[in-house]
């Protein structure tokens, strides 16, 4: 197994209890894992060795909420809404169109241009989702061409109701053979619990029906207003409950007595002109809290994490350290991947025995992720062992 030490790092942020942050540190890669983790001066030797010359390395970011299997694009609607249109989950319909339209080959060469876009900005774990498609070949398709080169697949059939269906119709296909034709492709599955989409009923019918599959749980909650998606997610014991754009205090309640993660997603809230969401109640109130890109190409077309973690830290109370935990460690805890599992070794997190996920940025510490916005800062990504930026 090819091996690569990483000496020179002067601030390791490892997310790891045990060991904190390092100062003066190194790093071994060894295969797909972390092998060894201490001070640069009792470093091992390996097959290939590179000095971080003192800068700042983290864990490579986890983005645990994306929609990258689409095909078109949507600038005229993002134009009108900054000239002061609404965003509405009808404009789905739009990428629904161009996806259905679309070749397989086109599809994953779009998939595969965002992946890399992302990895060569520090991300290292990707969950992404169907629901451009929303007819059993077109999301059976979407979950196996994501399912080909992403970490998560998510199965969301459950997007909003295609023109040629009523919305119980459409439930009862989501819930029988299109869950049937996705499932093998995916670990999760999620619903868009909201006005214009699918109600408290219907949407409590996907979950139900995709927990019988063995399917992992996740919602679209509280995104353009305060509804039942937060309970729903907690009720149903969801991995997590994602936007939380709109929370009522027993919303914010509920999540910290639970096991489900709140996925912020702040570039969507930028985007579409609503509200930051209340990042600091719901840490103060002991929730855990990730934050993830929403990429799609409707309400959020960034693959920057780092834009999510700036903007956490300028205009929604999270320390730098919060953010950058919730950009990786709790990423990694939304997608049940911060232990090792079937699914490989914990990411999100710098111990031993974890993936080999590392992102060397280039500043002194993580602080200039948001003291420096919107300054590339990424130095080197390695992502399983293997360098994507060096
Ligand atoms: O998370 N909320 C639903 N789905 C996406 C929006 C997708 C779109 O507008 O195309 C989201 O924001």
């Amino acid at each position: 197994m090819r091996s690569t030490v990483i000496t020179g790092i002067g601030e390791l942020t490892t997310n790891d209890p045990g060991f904190g942050t390092v100062t003066d540190a190194a790093v071994v890669l060894e295969g797909e894992r972390v092998a060894w983790i201490g001070p640069a001066t009792s470093a091992p030797v390996a097959d290939t060795a590179v000095d971080a010359g003192g800068r700042a390395a983290l864990p490579g970011w986890v983005d645990s909420h994306t929609h990258l299997v689409f095909a078109g694009d949507r600038t005229a609607e993002f134009e009108a809404r900054m000239a002061g249109a609404p965003y509405l989950a009808g404009g789905i319909a739009v990428t629904v169109e161009a996806t259905r339209e679309a070749a397989d080959g086109q599809l994953a060469a779009n998939l595969e241009r965002l992946l890399t876009e992302a990895a060569r900005q520090g991300t290292t774990c990707v969950e992404t989702k169907t629901g451009y498609g929303l007819t059993v070949a077109d999301e059976a398709r979407s979950a196996k061409i994501a399912a080909a080169v992403a970490d998560e697949v998510t199965f969301l059939g459950a997007h909003l109701v295609p023109k040629e269906y009523t919305a119980e119709s459409y439930v009862d296909l989501v819930c029988g053979p299109m869950l049937d034709a996705v499932a093998p492709y995916a670990r999760w599955a999620d619903v868009f619990c909201e006005r214009g989409a699918f109600d408290e009923d219907q949407s409590h019918r996907v979950l139900l029906a995709a927990a019988e599959r063995g399917l992992g749980l996740r919602v679209h909650g509280n995104q353009l207003g305060e509804g039942p998606g937060v309970r729903l997610a907690v009720r149903h014991g969801a991995a997590s409950v994602d936007h939380c754009t709109y929370l009522s205090s027993a919303d914010i309640e509920a999540l910290a007595g639970s096991g489900t993660v709140a996925t912020l997603l702040p570039a969507c809230d930028l985007s579409t002109k609503q509200p930051l969401p209340p990042a600091r109640e719901l840490i103060d109130a002991g929730a855990t809290v990730a934050l993830a890109t929403n990429a799609n190409p409707g309400s959020s077309y960034t693959t920057s994490m780092a834009f999510c973690v700036a903007t956490a830290v300028l205009q929604m109370g999270m320390s730098v350290s919060e953010a950058v935990w919730a950009a990786t460690a709790g990423g990694a805890r939304a997608l049940r991947r911060d232990t090792e599992t079937v699914a490989g070794p914990a990411v999100g997190v710098l111990t031993v025995g974890a993936r080999a996920d590392l992102h060397v940025l280039d500043a002194p510490s993580i602080t200039h992720l948001a003291y420096r916005p919107g300054v590339p800062l990424t130095w080197a990504v390695w992502r399983k062992g293997s360098a994507v930026v060096v």
